[in-house]
């Protein structure tokens, strides 16, 4: 037991020391301007300390859209004691050279922010010592039609396992904290998404999870492995019933959340975030809102001036975002010059 502990902290101080060691190769000559000095004097340990906050990008993309920025600035805003974790597989692949910030607005005003941390996704590093890692060692994932999901569902299991914290899908903007430390989100009724929970470490829901994952893997099913699995192990321990009133669940070992908390605009009405309000709904039963990106195949995106439901989110829950990256953008494309970041408190 004692053995297994140190051989799973020193993973986790390897792992984040050379992610802290690649945050500062990253930037070399702006290391004592760009990113503010108190950030590069902490430790590693320290970061994940404060039960953190993750996102994950499984792709080899590296900026972040404005959707995406919003929502890390906004989590960073709402949980200002956390660390914001963003893993990046495209950190991975000799991007270190890169200079990013200058490539990517967006990623240069969330590496500005202080509580915002980038690391280098490695997958295979993350799942070891999980049931997960057995698994990734015999798939083929370039067979895999929906690797880029597959994946995530197994690195967001494993981060939460392994250092507890909450993760957030990229298209979820916060706009008050969570009360609660062990939870799952219903995204209806009896149905469990796994765009956003949180445990705390070792917590054995997420072990069980893991577990079942493996066995019943079937890459061929859509969520099959996200939110069916949350939803099927869910059923397992709590007596799933309709939702009363806006009033959560108290199930063994964790709460499972009211739709209102993080969908109060469902699926089927996505389009209503970028439509104008008359009167804009006052989420005031909301920690978080789930902004539905994958329905969003036609790219709707916010545009400064349109007063949709979206843009005014953003003005209030990522102005940073909002400023540098949607009216920025159009004073740049106009050839006006961009405004400098201002730093955050
Ligand atoms: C690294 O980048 C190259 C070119 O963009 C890509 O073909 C390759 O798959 C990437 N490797 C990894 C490990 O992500
Ligand atoms: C990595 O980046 C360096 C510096 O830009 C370049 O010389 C090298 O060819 C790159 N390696 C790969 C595998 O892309
Ligand atoms: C990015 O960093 C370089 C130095 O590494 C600096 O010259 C440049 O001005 C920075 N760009 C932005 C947009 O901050
Ligand atoms: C993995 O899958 C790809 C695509 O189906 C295939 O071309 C490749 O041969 C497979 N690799 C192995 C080691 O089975
Ligand atoms: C499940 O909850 C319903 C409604 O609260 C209750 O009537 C039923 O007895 C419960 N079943 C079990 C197995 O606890
Ligand atoms: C709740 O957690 C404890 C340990 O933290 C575990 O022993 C127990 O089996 C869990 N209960 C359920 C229903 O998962
Ligand atoms: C929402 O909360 C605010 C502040 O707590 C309050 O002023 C407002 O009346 C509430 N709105 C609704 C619809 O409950």
């Amino acid at each position: 037991m004692l053995k297994e502990f140190q051989i799973s902290l020193s993973v986790f101080l390897l792992l984040f020391a050379c992610g802290f060691l690649y945050e500062m190769t990253l930037k070399p000559r702006c290391f004592f301007s760009c990113i503010p000095t108190y950030k590069t004097m902490m430790k590693p340990e320290n970061i994940l300390r404060r039960r953190s906050i993750v996102f994950l990008e499984t792709t080899d993309r590296l900026e972040p859209s404005p959707l995406v920025s919003c929502a890390v600035e906004s989590a960073a805003r709402i949980y200002p004691e956390r660390s914001i974790i963003f893993l990046m597989k495209g950190l991975d692949n000799n991007s270190t050279y890169l200079p990013l910030n200058a490539t990517y607005p967006s990623f240069s005003l969330l590496s500005a922010i202080r509580n915002v941390f980038f690391f280098p996704l490695d997958m295979e590093t993350l799942l070891q010592e999980t049931p997960l890692f057995s698994w990734y060692t015999q798939i083929n994932s370039s067979a895999e039609k929906s690797w880029i999901h597959i994946s995530s569902d197994a690195c967001r299991l494993a981060f939460i396992w392994k250092y507890g914290g909450i993760y957030m899908d990229t298209d979820i903007i916060s706009i008050r904290p969570i009360p609660e430390d062990n939870f799952l989100a219903a995204q209806a009724s009896k149905f469990s998404s796994n765009g956003v929970f949180g445990f705390h470490h070792h917590h054995p829901f997420i072990w069980d999870c893991m577990e079942n994952f493996i066995e019943h893997y079937n890459g061929n099913i859509w969520g099959n492995q996200g939110p069916e699995l949350m939803t099927r192990m869910l059923r397992l321990s709590c007596n799933l019933t309709d939702f009363q009133k806006i009033k959560d669940l108290k199930c063994p070992n964790l709460s499972f959340l009211h739709p209102q908390r993080f969908y109060p605009i469902s699926y089927k009405e996505w389009t209503r975030y970028y439509e104008v309000w008359d009167v804009e709904p006052s989420f005031n039963d909301s920690y978080a809102l789930h902004l539905w990106n994958y329905m969003n195949q036609d790219k709707k995106a916010v545009i400064s001036g349109s007063n949709t439901l979206a843009e005014n989110l953003y003005q209030k829950y990522c102005p940073i975002t909002y400023k540098n990256l949607i009216q920025g953008k159009e004073r740049m494309d106009k050839g006006e010059p961009k405004d400098t970041i201002p730093p955050t408190k």
